[in-house]
């Protein structure tokens, strides 16, 4: 018997315009960095932007955007905070500052039930922050909503890139939509991404450099936006809005 809640989903989903998973082959990428920029950037330009934390072992969005204590209204189902001016879902609204060790079926089952329990409503973009690698949130993801598109980040490195492949290939397979692939921490030039990249069909949105400072702007919203990487994010072409 199909799960009853899958339903739900596209129902939950009816109000969102794109949805966008930030994925990666690879861990460490800049995936979580990425993702929340991306909304806090997309909010800044006036559209309506919901920010998903889908990375249930280690979610890391709360402390990018420097939020505590917060909690989802329950309504009918769940209605996600509005901070920084976009609505914030995450698991640690329910597993705190603890570790979630939340194996296999449980995992997808609380995929499942976030998905089927929140209240988006209208939204021009939903931002989901993968958790690293080729996991069951991806295929669970893939499986359960039918319009995602994914946002792919490597770094300049042959290994990341190596496994970034792996994603791209198994996509492209399952026909997944693949919005653009990001070069994140780019140290000196080199044409072997953005070339890989083109040579598969698909778009390259850009590459932002390695930003020493930013490690100083996490928690703080402000001073994200305004270093190097926050720009660089900003000026992306595909971007416009
Ligand atoms: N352009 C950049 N310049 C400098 N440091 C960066 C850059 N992008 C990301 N980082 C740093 O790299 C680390 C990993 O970033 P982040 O957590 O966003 O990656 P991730 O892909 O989400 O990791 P995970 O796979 O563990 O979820 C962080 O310490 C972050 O500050
Ligand atoms: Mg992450």
């Amino acid at each position: 018997m199909t799960d009853p809640r899958i339903g739900i989903i596209d129902e939950r989903l009816k109000g969102v315009n794109e949805i966008v998973a930030v994925s990666s082959g690879k861990g460490g990428v800049g995936k979580s960095l990425i993702a929340s920029t991306l909304a806090l950037t997309l909010a800044r330009r006036h559209c309506k932007v919901g920010l998903f934390d889908l990375d249930f072992t280690s979610p890391t969005t709360h402390v990018i955007l420097g939020v505590k204590g917060l909690r989802p209204r329950e309504e009918k189902g769940i209605i996600p905070p509005q901070v920084h001016g976009l609505k914030y879902m995450s698991i640690v609204y329910y597993s705190g500052e603890y570790a979630s060790p939340l194996r296999g079926a449980e995992v997808s089952n609380a995929l499942i039930e976030l998905l089927a329990i929140t209240r988006w409503n209208n939204l021009d973009f939903l931002i989901i922050d993968m958790p690293p690698g080729i996991s069951d949130a991806t295929l669970d993801i893939i499986r359960l909503v039918k319009r995602i598109n994914f946002l792919i980040v490597t770094t300049p490195s042959r290994l990341a890139f190596e496994t970034v492949r792996k994603l791209i290939d198994l996509l492209s397979e399952l026909r997944v939509s693949i919005i653009g692939v990001i070069e994140n921490m780019k140290m000196k030039k080199s044409g072997f991404v953005q070339q890989q990249v083109e040579a598969r069909g698909l778009t390259f949105w850009g590459e932002i450099p390695f930003d020493a400072e930013l490690e100083e702007a996490i928690g703080d919203v402000n001073k994200l936006s305004a270093t190097q990487f926050g720009k660089k994010l900003g000026e992306i072409e595909k971007l416009k809005v």
